[in-house]
């Protein structure tokens, strides 16, 4: 029912118009938005649901993915995620986000943060960020503060703020050399 494809320029129209539509303009204010402004999307790991043949083929979904530091370990922030409310409950989240990190585990990224909900995302193998462990850049709902190890063990030893990778740093090689 869904093609799942790499996000290209094309769609952005498209996307925002999908975000706005989901998430209204409070999607701007939020916590998560300071880690996104200033920075650059995974385009490896970006990308958007189309439904529909012919002249009713339309973008009916988005994910992406954000470089982040957790203290001193490069990881990725998942986010925003959302599908058209026609077609909502069909398994295009669920589908996107299992294509997207099995991709984003190939690529060698080994921890995965996002701010939502709970129940939704506990599907995908989240669960909660341990009260002080990282600190965001703004007010966050604890309960709603989520991650995913890629590589098992890798958040045992995380800690410290989570923040924009520096300019200045090279993020692949810092990825691959993390432990
Ligand atoms: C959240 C969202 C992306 C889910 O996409 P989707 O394609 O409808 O989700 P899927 O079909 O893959 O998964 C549906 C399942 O997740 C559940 N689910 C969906 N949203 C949920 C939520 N917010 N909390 C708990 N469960 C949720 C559904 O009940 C369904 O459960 P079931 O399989 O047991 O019936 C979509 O509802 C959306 O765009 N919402 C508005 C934007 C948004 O809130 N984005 C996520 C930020 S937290």
């Amino acid at each position: 029912m869904f093609d799942v494809i790499p996000e290209q320029p094309e769609h952005a129209a498209a996307i925002e118009a999908l975000l706005d539509l989901s998430f209204g303009p409070g999607r701007y204010a939020k916590t998560a938005q300071r880690l996104r402004e200033g920075n650059i999307a995974v385009p490896e790991l970006c990308s958007v649901a189309f439904c529909g043949e012919g002249e009713n083929r339309r973008t009916v979904g988005s994910l992406r993915f954000w470089p982040v530091m957790l203290g001193s370990r490069p990881g990725l922030m998942l986010g925003p995620l959302a599908v058209e409310p026609a077609l909502r409950s069909k398994g295009c989240g669920i589908r996107m986000m299992d294509l997207a990190l099995a991709e984003a585990k190939r690529l060698g990224y080994k921890l995965v943060i996002l701010v939502g909900d709970m129940p939704y995302y506990t599907k995908v193998g989240f669960g909660p960020v341990a009260p002080g462990k990282l600190t965001m850049p703004g007010p966050v709902d604890p309960a709603r503060f989520l991650y995913r190890e890629l590589d098992i063990g890798a958040f045992t030893n995380v800690h410290g703020a989570v923040t924009k990778p520096d300019a200045n740093v090279d993020f692949e090689a810092l990825l691959a050399c993390a432990d």
